[in-house]
């Protein structure tokens, strides 16, 4: 595994394998890597010849007070476990290399509608700045595929557009959510977790099995689902931000008629903010919302 620093070394690395035919899977990241990001990484090594892996804590996807500043930092102990993976390079490039001229004027994609909503509403600006890193990454690593994981399943859908509509010569592919055994959703961000913390948080999960069964029964209205989930989270001592029922393929409101449908959370729990997500395909199309 080769590790580059600097967007020129990139190119260059590249540039060779391009002249000679290989094809090239990538997964962007933030580090402090766990099972599911290596889980993404073994697919794109099934999907082409060479494996590119990015590791960059993006600033402008951060809002003011959050978790930028303290977010784990763990490089040694990722490069190991992309090694043992099979990774073929490693990118992990300083904020002078992605933003060489400033993160204040500097040019912003953004992908309307689906930006402004669900994680949108709560963490504004947050889209844009994963849509502008993942752009420049996506230029420059020049993949076939990129890999994403559905625990992020709007950014997944943010990013997919945004490729669509850049006209962008990349496949996005989202991939499963990895669970502990508990069902808690794998994240970095677990990792702010204290014991009992910890034990309380596979509840969200839970609640998204509980939202599923209630929706594929259509004994209860989804607004009622929606407001069961918010309070129980509540009383569990989660300060929930939002527990919605959407359409899988655009996250906009349901409607009758509908198959295919995405139960999607997001709660602090102290100082960690979880997100989980749930597909559920209905067994009969969707009578009412
Ligand atoms: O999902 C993440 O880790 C980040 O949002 C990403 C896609 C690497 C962009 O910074």
């Amino acid at each position: 595994m080769k590790t580059v620093f600097s967007v020129d070394e990139l190119r260059a690395v590249v540039a060779d394998w391009r002249r000679a035919g290989e094809s090239i899977a990538f997964v962007p990241t933030m580090g402090n890597l766990h099972e599911g990001h290596v889980s993404l990484l073994r697919r794109a090594c099934e999907l082409a010849t060479r494996t590119v892996v990015s590791i960059f804590v993006n600033p402008i996807q951060f809002g003011r007070g959050e978790d930028y500043a303290r977010y784990p930092s763990t490089l040694e102990d990722d490069k190991q476990k992309l090694q043992a993976a099979g990774l073929d390079l490693l990118f992990v490039p300083n904020l002078d290399q992605l933003y060489p001229g400033g993160m204040e004027e500097d040019t912003r994609i953004t992908v309307p509608v689906l930006s402004t909503i669900l994680c949108g509403q709560f963490r504004p600006g947050h889209f844009s700045g994963v849509a502008t890193v993942v752009s420049k990454l996506l230029l420059n690593v020049q993949p076939d595929v990129a890999l994403f994981g559905e625990k992020d399943y709007q950014q997944v859908l943010v990013i997919k557009q945004m490729a669509h509509d850049l006209l962008m010569p990349v496949e996005i592919l989202g991939m499963p959510i990895v669970r502990d055994p508990d069902g808690l959703a794998m994240s970095s961000r677990n990792a702010y977790l204290n014991a009992s913390e910890r034990a309380c948080a596979p509840l969200i999960f839970q609640l998204l099995t509980r939202a599923a069964d209630k929706l594929r029964r259509q004994d209860t209205s989804l607004i009622a689902i929606e407001t069961a989930g918010m309070a129980e989270l509540a009383a569990a001592g989660f300060r929930p931000e939002y527990f919605s029922i959407r359409r899988a393929q655009d996250l906009s409101a349901p409607r009758p008629g509908d198959t295919s449908v995405q139960i999607l959370v997001a709660a602090w729990l102290g100082t960690a903010r979880l997100i989980d997500n749930l597909r559920v395909e209905m067994p009969a199309p969707l009578q009412s919302v």
